[in-house]
């Protein structure tokens, strides 16, 4: 039998040495972190193999798990955070975030309603009304936040697809006679658009890739003969998704055009500025804030671009009751803690239990300021364009696409320049063997621990 005094939680004073220990741990991984490999060179399994496979029967020492963590975990991590980590998008790992991300952690609420934590539901429509006036978008878009863009669309387009089928939240998709629903995007959208797609029923084949023009943006006279088409055939436009920084160039979607087709043909407008809605803080990106304000939902992922910690993405709707609509439901055990008028987040989404994110955000964003997070970004900015002239500069290399945002595609071109084939004209065969040549370096590169990059293929090329 044992003493129940045991079974407590760590006595104060030695969870307050351990707090100190682990503060020192953190310190010394921030400073120390450009010694560390960016990559681990290991084959799949190789971390697992050096774990037990069953967990331990006895607690064990902290201070044990800590050493686990240095031996074990921490070279077998692809670091985010490493000064020579040049791959995906920008990372978000700063020391104020760091710290909005421990005050959470003593807190861990569920902010399911506003009864069930007050600030959390209070702090996360201040933090998604600060974020609306940053990037400049109209009051009438109201927001919930998530963890990932990839959740926001799939509310996004179950709104859609209500508006489209009504009653589909109660009686379903099958057995109604209802018209299959289409769904529209670039050839460049990132493919959470199809993810969507099966999760809502709609189905992953119904999402129509739009072909780009030659700065991979949206071809509207396409998506326009793509609707007629559709609607010809008896199928039904239910949303097209423009967006803003795509996953492999940063290109802009002409989101006004888009948007006068959508008002035009009733479909639903979402635009995935996961990437690129943080530079909408920038002035000198009002341009690509042009037809915002036609959009049905927009989402915008701060873990990108605005400096909060992964994760952390807000789903702006206009009139956000339609997201309540499709997705309120109180179960009895929650009827008391819902009868206040304050706003329930669990209203506007699956997730029941949700997390106190908002207080990251309120963190780093009031650690930096607006000036700080603009500062930054245009900082960012400034070295893209800065390898784009390195690379323009050396005619071993090339780039691939107009740089855009934090993001520069460029290739190694040199076995073409020097003779394998006319240059600026390679044959499809060469230009296979440059692909693999640069897919080669880039694995290379990753493998060596010193950088990491991140490979892509564009249809077009560099105009
Ligand atoms: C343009 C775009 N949209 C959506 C996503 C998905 O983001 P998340 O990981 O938050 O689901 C990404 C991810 O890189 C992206 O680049």
């Amino acid at each position: 039998m044992r003493n129940h005094k045991a079974l407590g939680d760590t006595p104060p004073e030695k969870f307050r040495k351990q707090l100190h220990e682990l503060a020192d741990w953190i310190a010394d991984f921030r400073e120390h972190i450009d010694q560390l490999r960016v990559a681990p060179d290991d084959k799949p399994g190789a971390i697992r193999k050096q774990l037990p496979r069953h967990a331990p029967e006895e607690g064990e020492p902290f201070q044990k798990i800590v050493a686990d963590i240095d031996r074990i975990i921490v070279p077998g991590m692809v670091h985010w955070s490493h000064p020579m980590f040049l791959g995906y998008f920008g990372w978000t790992s700063t020391a104020p975030g760091i710290l909005g991300e421990i005050v959470s952690a003593p807190l861990n609420v569920n902010a399911m309603t506003w009864r069930t934590c007050p600030a959390a539901t209070e702090l996360e429509t201040v933090v998604i009304d600060w974020l609306r006036y940053w990037v400049g978008l109209p009051d009438e878009f109201e927001g919930v936040v998530y963890d990932t863009a990839s959740v926001g669309i799939m509310h996004a387009l179950a709104v859609a697809r209500e508006e489209a089928a009504p009653a589909t939240r109660k009686f379903g998709l099958t057995d109604r006679n209802l018209l299959r629903l289409r769904i529209y995007t670039s050839d460049q959208a990132h493919s959470s658009a199809e993810k969507a797609a099966i999760a809502l029923g709609v189905g992953e084949e119904n999402v129509i890739r739009i072909p780009t023009d030659n700065q991979f943006r949206m071809d509207v006279d396409a998506l326009g003969q793509s609707i007629a088409a559709d609607r010809q055939n008896g199928l039904q436009p239910m949303a097209v998704v423009a967006t803003v920084g795509t996953t492999s160039t940063a290109s802009v979607d002409p989101v006004r055009d888009i948007g006068n087709l959508c008002h035009e043909e009733k479909i639903w407008l979402h635009i995935d500025a996961a990437y690129g809605g943080g530079f909408a803080m920038l002035q000198e990106y009002e341009w690509m804030k042009k037809g915002w304000e036609l959009a049905d939902s927009i989402v915008i992922n701060p873990h990108k671009t605005i400096f909060v910690p992964l994760d952390f993405s807000v789903l702006y709707v206009r009139d956000l009751a339609r997201l309540r609509r499709v997705f309120s439901l109180v179960p009895e055990y929650l009827r008391g803690d819902t009868v206040e008028a304050e706003k329930n987040y669990m209203d506007y989404g699956i997730q029941l239990g949700r997390r106190f994110r908002a207080l990251k955000a309120w963190v780093i964003w009031r650690s930096l300021g607006r000036a700080g997070v603009v500062d930054r970004l245009r900082e960012q900015i400034r070295l893209a364009n800065l390898l784009a002239d390195w690379i323009k500069k050396d005619d071993r290399f090339e780039l691939s696409a107009r740089p855009g945002m934090g993001v520069v595609c460029f290739r190694f071109v040199a076995p073409t320049r020097r003779g394998d084939a006319e240059p600026g004209s390679p044959t499809p065969a060469t230009a296979g063997k440059l692909d693999q040549l640069n897919s080669d370096v880039v694995e290379r590169i990753n493998a060596s621990g010193s950088a990491y990059l991140t490979q892509t293929k564009s249809a077009s090329e560099m105009c």
